[in-house]
């Protein structure tokens, strides 16, 4: 058992992607979570533009760095440790993050960790619900990546064990909204519009799940088929001047996602022996997602760890939180030289 009460002060900063977050953790407490989002600036284009993202890390940074050290009563000379996200992520708004962080270290005088976005997905519900308990499955689920994990140890051993071999999840959800004429990000959106709907209604395609698929790609999932599978019947019932029942249609979709997502899980965690899930990345926000993993688990007797809806999504908690494991784990700091990783692999959990 690692107990990190009274444990270092962290300052975490997130910057791969359209939110800049900024947060200070004690060990496993959360102290600040300060998120600015420029999604507003992205709806129109109907998904993130990274040269606008890049602009908007670079004025939101500092205002919300400050208002993550008043909201947690501490002064910057005071943390003990920098973390910052290296990526995976988009490499202009990657370079901002990781250039403040690397200009706070040097003249603070304290070290730095650049880490792995993916993992801090993975980590940030340590910051809910203490100590993981090892081996686990966690599942990743985000705008970008759609993993499943084999947790050895949070701070140095994260094994893949199976991935996306097309479109993330989160993407199938953005893809879908689009489709169905809704907002972006689509992922909150068809969450709510799908408790209208009817998740019975259409028979949407579960990728990779027939018994050649699973042959060599057990743990590996798919969305690009059903995103194109839903394309193709909204388009057939316009064709037919019907309305679209977007609900049900909603519905449908969420229930393919969930339904693979989920009896994959279930089963790795059976396969590899392990008594936890856990649950992480923007779409883990999502309700059905939640709930239906829960059920399939708790049948089996394997318990599911899941933060907070709003820990899900893109923070620098999530950030710090690794940087603490790595601490507690006597990981030694990055240099202040390391560069951004775009394509950073979830194996390497700290760079
Ligand atoms: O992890 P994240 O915040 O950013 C990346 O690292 O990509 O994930 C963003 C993704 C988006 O695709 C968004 O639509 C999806 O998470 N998302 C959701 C929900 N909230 C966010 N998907 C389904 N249901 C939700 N409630
Ligand atoms: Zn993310």
């Amino acid at each position: 058992m690692t107990d990190l009460s009274g444990g270092p002060l962290v300052l975490g900063l997130e910057s791969s992607c359209d939110e800049t977050g900024v947060a200070i953790i004690r060990g496993r407490e959360l102290l600040a979570n300060e998120v600015a989002s420029s999604v507003d600036l992205h709806v129109r284009f109907g998904g993130v533009v990274p040269e606008v993202a890049s602009r908007a890390h670079l004025s939101a940074l500092i205002p919300t760095i400050e208002r993550a050290a008043e909201k947690a009563g501490v002064e910057l000379k005071d943390v003990d440790a920098i973390a910052v996200t290296a990526g995976p992520g988009l490499m202009g708004a990657l370079v901002v993050g990781l250039s403040s962080a690397k200009a706070l270290a040097a003249y603070l005088g304290k070290p730095l960790y650049g880490v792995n976005h993916l993992v801090g997905h993975v980590a940030v519900d340590l910051l809910d619900h203490g100590e993981l308990p090892t081996p686990a499955v966690a599942l990743l689920v985000s705008g970008g990546h759609t993993s499943l994990l084999h947790v050895e140890d949070i701070a140095t051993k994260i094994t893949e064990i199976g991935a996306t071999i097309d479109d993330a999840a989160g993407e199938a959800y953005d893809k879908v909204a689009r489709i169905l004429g809704l907002s972006y990000p689509g992922g909150p959106i068809i969450d709510k519009i799908a408790q209208e709907g009817d998740p019975k209604a259409i028979r949407f395609p579960r990728g990779l799940t027939a018994r050649h698929d699973m042959e060599k790609h057990r743990y590996d999932f798919s969305f690009s088929g059903l995103k194109t599978a839903v394309a193709r019947w909204v388009e057939q019932r316009k064709l037919d001047g019907e309305e679209i029942p977007v609900a049900d249609v909603a519905a449908s979709f969420q229930e393919a996602v969930c339904d693979v997502l989920t009896s994959k899980t279930v089963a790795a965690a059976q396969e590899y022996g392990v008594g936890t899930i856990l649950l992480g990345g923007g779409v883990a926000a999502n309700s059905r997602l939640r709930t239906l993993l829960e059920e399939r688990a708790n049948a089996v007797g394997i318990e599911l760890r899941r933060p907070r809806p709003a820990l899900c999504t893109d923070n620098g908690a999530m950030i710090a939180a690794v940087a603490s494991e790595l601490i507690a784990a006597g990981v030694a700091p990055s240099s202040l030289d390391i560069s951004a990783q775009s394509g950073l692999p979830v194996s390497t959990i700290s760079v």
